[in-house]
């Protein structure tokens, strides 16, 4: 019987994919050092639910985790990111959007994002930036104004 064969198969397939997805999410947090500048984002958030985020952050405003974080100083070379620090602008202007954005989707929406950012929002990042730096003067915009060109 090679259908029920098949069915079997891909119900075994299925089946552990389904228990590696359980296993993946109820394994312990696996973080290697505690959060400890954050102020909107919870501190709950597992460090792969953190790297969602974060890159998402890159690809919806087109920069790379530089654009708002810093390198450790006084260490040798290769200096670790230095990520809870708040010496970019960029990241205290990131903070302020990310909260306006969390209050957009629940004022206009009604959408209470979870405190780990679980559910899916309305409104995101991507929704005003589009991938590229609103401000065309800054100097990390990938993508500068188009040349005017004369009649
Ligand atoms: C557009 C700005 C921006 C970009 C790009 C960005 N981040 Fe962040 N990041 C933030 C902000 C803002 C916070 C603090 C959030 C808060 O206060 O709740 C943060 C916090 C963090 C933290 C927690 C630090 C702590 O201990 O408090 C980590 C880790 C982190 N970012 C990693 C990354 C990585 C890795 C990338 C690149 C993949 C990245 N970030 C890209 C803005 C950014
Ligand atoms: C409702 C639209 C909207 C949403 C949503 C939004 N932004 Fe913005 N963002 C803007 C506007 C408009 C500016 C330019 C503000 C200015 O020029 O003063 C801006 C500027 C910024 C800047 C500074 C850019 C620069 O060139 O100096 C950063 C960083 C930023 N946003 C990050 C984010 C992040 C991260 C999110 C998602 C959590 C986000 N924004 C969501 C509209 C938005």
């Amino acid at each position: 019987m090679p259908l029920g064969k098949k069915k079997l198969i891909a119900g075994f397939v299925f089946g552990s994919i389904t228990w590696t997805a359980i296993l993946a999410t109820k394994a312990p947090d696996q973080k290697e050092e505690p959060y400890t500048n954050l102020k909107i984002l919870s501190k709950k958030l597992t460090d792969d639910q953190m790297d969602d985020i974060m890159h998402r952050f890159n690809s919806d405003l087109g920069v790379t985790c530089s654009y708002c974080h810093v390198r450790k100083k006084n260490v040798p070379y290769p200096e670790p990111m230095d990520f809870a620090s708040d010496e970019r602008p960029e990241k205290i202007q990131a903070r302020k959007m990310l909260a306006m954005t969390i209050q957009l989707n629940k004022k206009y929406f009604h959408i209470r994002l979870d405190d780990k950012l679980e559910i899916r929002p309305k409104i995101w990042c991507f929704t005003c930036h589009h991938g590229v730096l609103i401000d065309l003067k800054n100097p990390y915009n990938p993508h500068p104004p188009p040349p005017v060109i004369s009649p």
